[in-house]
């Protein structure tokens, strides 16, 4: 039931664990390097990199292992730059702005990074393994990546997502759990809709694809990696278990929140992006939530949002950072990548054997 597998044939990797690619900073090439020299599959989460730090970051993680990693992005969405952004929405961001002291009503630049120069570079770079979320890949990029041997995983958090992915021809699909820290994956309905947990999700995709199903969402140590192949996936991803780890590039407040965390710490909101997402409740959350009927959609206010963040972030304000959490973040734990991904196969090996 657990180790070797069609997961581990088709990644080439010894272990079916998976670090999540954790756009903003997180998934630093250390840590993906790292994780994928230790015998799992680290990923770069790269959906906010420019193309040039896509090229740098996928250079460095080569330098530092030979072994299989993956790219990470977001399927990009259509979207309105000229959005109306209701005078209460805006009023808000200007007073955070007034609070850490920066310009009022900036101008909005880039709002999001050309997905197809992103692509570019996973094409140029041949990664071994390209993996996606937030909606269904263009058939043109699928048959690019194929032809390049590039193995392709979507994301899924229901059955029809799931089935919808498997008929555009991803080989493998990640069952994303409403769990899950960081955004949801949906994209045929709108959460909180289909706040589907792991537990209920994985057998469900599980039944209803033949492609291997990978479980996402709340999975911390070997007690849940050994509940997921027991659900009939065939690797787990981990995310928040890989913030707290030394070569995490998480903001230092968020790591704390992790290690500070309890099973109700972790909220989804739509404050800082638009898109429904998990994460530590703040400030920010809660000035924004009696206007969450009007907030902007995902990725404007991501945008609208980015002069907040990187101001919080420089001056260790966690009340207005986006701080990406899973619900079992309280099972996290400080140390190094290759001793977490040691100790889970450890734990699950345990775990499996105590079961039989
Ligand atoms: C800080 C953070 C950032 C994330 N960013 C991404 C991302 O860029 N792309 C993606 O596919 N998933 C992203 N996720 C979701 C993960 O892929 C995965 O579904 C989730 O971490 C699993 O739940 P867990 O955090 O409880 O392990 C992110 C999660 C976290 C915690």
């Amino acid at each position: 039931m657990w180790g070797k597998n069609e997961v581990t044939a088709r990644l080439q990797i010894e272990w079916p664990i998976i670090q999540a690619g954790m756009a903003g900073g997180s998934t630093t090439p250390e840590l993906v390097a790292a994780v994928s020299q230790a015998g799992g599959l680290g990923t770069l989460g790269a959906a906010y990199m420019s193309p040039d730090q896509m090229c740098a970051a996928i250079r460095e993680i080569r330098q530092r292992t030979d072994k299989p990693f993956a790219v990470n992005l977001f399927v990009p969405e259509a979207f309105d730059a000229n959005f109306f952004v209701s005078a209460s929405v805006a009023a808000v961001l200007n007073e955070v702005r007034q609070e850490l002291g920066i310009p009022a009503d900036p101008p909005m630049t880039k709002i999001v990074e050309s997905f197809a120069a992103q692509m570019e570079v996973v094409l140029e770079e041949r990664v071994p393994v390209f993996s996606f979320t937030f909606g269904l890949l263009e058939q043109s990029w699928m048959a690019e990546l194929k032809e390049r041997g590039i193995v392709v995983i979507g994301t899924a958090t229901t059955v029809r997502e799931a089935q919808a992915q498997e008929e555009s021809g991803v080989d493998m699909v990640t069952a994303q759990g409403s769990e899950a820290g960081g955004h949801r994956g949906a994209f045929l309905q709108d959460a909180p809709s289909n706040l589907i947990g792991t537990m209920a999700l994985v057998p469900q995709v599980a039944d209803a694809v033949s492609i291997p199903v990978i479980a996402a969402g709340g999975i911390m140590d070997g007690r849940g990696i050994a509940a997921a192949f027991a659900l009939g996936a065939q690797a787990a991803q981990l995310g928040t278990a890989f913030l707290p780890c030394v070569e995490s590039g998480a903001h230092p407040l968020h790591k704390q929140a992790v290690r500070e965390a309890s099973d109700e710490t972790a909220v989804i909101t739509r404050a800082f992006s638009g898109k429904a997402a998990r994460g530590v409740e703040n400030r920010f959350m809660n000035l924004l939530a009696p206007y969450e009927q009007e907030l902007p959609p995902y990725p404007i206010l991501n945008a609208l949002t980015r002069d907040i963040r990187a101001a919080a972030a420089k001056q260790q304000r966690s009340e207005y950072l986006s701080m990406w959490a899973g619900q079992a973040a309280s099972l996290g734990r400080e140390t190094t990548a290759e001793e977490l991904l040691q100790q889970l196969v450890q734990e699950t090996e345990q775990v499996c054997r105590r079961l039989l």
